[in-house]
């Protein structure tokens, strides 16, 4: 459907290091890059970027594959919508005649993206439309957000009633289907018509770092429940991706980034000046978020709300934005429930009250210990010693040597224990949990890309031997294509019969299929073919092969040798079970003609 030179041109420019780059941090390492796969947890970087393949791969969860195939499985989008994305980022402009030659998805999240924002010039239009607007107008003027604040978020009023917006949409073009996918209106089951989903509430614009509204928050304007209505995951919006207001703070968090709970508290924070804060949306933080938080800044301050709920939230948060290496701190508001009732009370000075609290927003193994301290009575023996493990285990998670040399000596201080002893446990629980996490890896590598139960190719469990011969093959196939030159001349005679394996087999016919003598061959062009995960088996196969050091000819025939031997007997002991059936098959018809 796209010319070939088309995609190798849109591959050469979106180069692969950069662009993985731009969603992981990736380090150095050899001719190759590493970085903490963003495809799962883990705290040791196992995931590759090799530029001499262009492709990537993660021995921890086996994805793997082009530039292509990252973005089709992080964006979470198909083949041809990757390709669009890449394509536009780069300023080519991919050959399309109409709307059915893109893909399907693309059109429906760009028609969905196009939607909200009517909807939000819709809902803006409301809030100061005198005869609709009026009281939610005067709520938020109430909370204490100026008019230019106003403008700046792009709030807005969902009118009360319940076909407001909905018809408003309609006369734009847009079905009910759309609508109720874009998460703007259900359906009623009665009628089948569509009915608005925010009504009579102040609507908060959810934008993306690109400057689209994906979605949209509601919040009531009394004390009605529930408080906050908001977007579900629509083909054009992932909740666990996005954080309010990343599009203004991106540019300025380098240094450090304010975590809020609200989207009030966000608001209230970026009229005081401080622009960098942005809010997870009605959830707890994921670790989707600590990536993309980790890839904007260095240092992120946890500002939740002060009550114990918060700051049970902020532990979560704390831990998860550690594993992504970030700096984390947490502020405690004082005096105030939140950061937005903090400000307001603050009066003139509060951008300088504010600041104070961001400077002593203490580390988090302060933060901790106070924790672990006003839960234990230390006079007492037993409760010391309970308050000594648990704070070790606290240390053990920390990943600088020298951090946790001073948090040993504080506790040691602290609780009047030798520093050795205190030392030996921490290490003994990190070995523990190295030893887990090992285990842990290994089973995902197993469960993903292992013979056992293998979701990929189902055929490995038959015959693992065969079918690990084929993946050797493949490697060297695609690693060195002038193979595949000699399969196709003839000189090396390899068929799809030969393969034991249906999924080898695919892999090696859609190979031969995109082979051109011409051209060198990427093995990216099977991205088209295979799915992301796919692609992850076969990124793995040249991987294993590229870590070896004979790949030559002598080698390759050897294993199709092998190979082919395992295959006729599975094809001997097919039609052995085939003559088997057809002679009970013959025996029983025997038996009924007796009767
Ligand atoms: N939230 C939600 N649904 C609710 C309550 C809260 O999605 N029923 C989310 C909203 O994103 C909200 C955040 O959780 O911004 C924090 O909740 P809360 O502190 O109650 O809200 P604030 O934004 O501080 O709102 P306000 O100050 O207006 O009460
Ligand atoms: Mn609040």
């Amino acid at each position: 459907m796209i010319p070939p030179e088309i995609i190798e041109e849109i591959k050469f420019r979106c180069d692969i290091v950069d662009t993985i780059n731009a969603y992981v941090p990736l380090k150095r390492a050899g001719s190759n890059w590493n970085g903490l796969c963003p495809f799962h947890s883990e705290r040791t970087p196992s995931f590759t970027v090799f530029p001499a393949t262009k492709s990537f791969y993660c021995f921890g969860c086996g994805a793997g594959g082009d530039v292509i195939t990252f973005i089709m499985k992080r964006e979470n989008i198909d083949y041809r919508a990757a390709l669009e994305l890449l394509a536009d980022r780069v300023g080519i402009t991919l050959p399309q005649n109409n709307d059915n030659m893109r893909s399907e998805e693309t059109v429906r999240r760009e028609r969905i993206l196009n939607m909200n924002r009517e909807a939000a010039r819709f809902f803006h239009a409301c809030l100061y439309d005198p005869n609709i607007g009026r009281e939610a107008l005067a709520y938020l003027t109430g909370r204490g957000l100026s008019g230019a604040v106003i403008k700046h978020f792009g709030l807005g009023y969902a009118p009360d009633g319940f076909g407001a917006l909905t018809d408003y949409l309609q006369k734009r073009g847009y079905t009910a289907e759309e609508m109720s996918t874009g998460f703007l209106c259900g359906i009623s089951k009665k009628t089948g018509r569509p009915f608005d989903y925010f009504r009579n509430r102040v609507i908060f614009p959810i934008i993306d770092v690109t400057g689209n509204v994906v979605a949209f928050g509601g919040r009531v304007m009394d004390d009605s429940v529930p408080k906050y209505l908001n977007t579900s995951d629509t083909p054009a919006f992932k909740k666990s991706r996005n954080l309010f207001a990343l599009n203004f703070a991106k540019g300025k968090c380098a240094e450090r980034m304010i975590l809020c709970e609200g989207y009030m508290d966000v608001i209230a924070l970026h009229a005081h000046g401080f622009e960098n804060a942005v809010a997870t949306l009605g959830t707890a933080i994921t670790p989707e978020q600590a990536r993309i938080m980790a890839k904007y800044t260095k240092k992120v301050i946890i500002s939740y709300d002060a009550d114990e709920a918060g700051q049970r939230a902020a532990n979560k948060a704390m831990k998860l934005l550690g594993e992504v290496g970030l700096d984390v701190r947490v502020l405690k508001v004082t005096g105030a429930k939140d950061p937005d009732e903090f400000l307001r009370k603050g009066g003139e000075n509060a951008k300088e009250k504010f600041k104070l609290l961001l400077d002593n927003s203490r580390a988090q193994f302060e933060f901790k210990l106070e924790g672990v301290l006003s839960r234990h009575d230390i006079t007492i023996l037993d409760e010391r010693i309970k308050a000594a493990a648990e704070l070790c285990q606290i240390i053990s998670e920390v990943w600088s040597d020298a951090e946790r040399e001073v948090y040993i000596g504080v506790v040691s201080d602290k609780l009047d224990i030798p520093r050795d002893s205190l030392k030996n446990d921490v290490k003994r629980m990190i070995k523990k949990r190295e030893k887990e996490r090992r285990t842990e890896e290994k089973q995902t590598l197993e469960r993903t890309t292992g013979g056992w139960g293998d979701r990929i190719n189902i055929d490995k469990v038959k015959n693992p031997y065969a079918v690990n011969t084929e993946e050797h093959i493949l490697g060297i196939l695609l690693l060195y294509p002038e193979n595949l030159a000699a399969v196709k001349n003839g000189s090396l005679s390899l068929t799809e019969e030969d393969f034991y394996s249906e999924f080898n087999r695919r892999v090696f016919g859609e190979t031969m299929a995109h082979y051109d003598p011409a051209r060198p061959l990427d093995f990216g062009c099977l991205s088209d073919a295979f799915s992301p995960d796919e692609m992850g088996r076969i990124t793995s196969m040249i991987v294993r092969r590229q870590g070896l050091g004979d790949n030559g000819s002598g080698v390759l025939q050897e294993m199709v040798e092998r190979l082919r031997g395992e295959t006729r007997q599975k094809r001997l002991s097919e039609a052995g079970r085939e003559v088997d059936a057809i002679e009970d098959l013959l025996a029983s018809q025997r038996q009924k003609l007796k009767k």
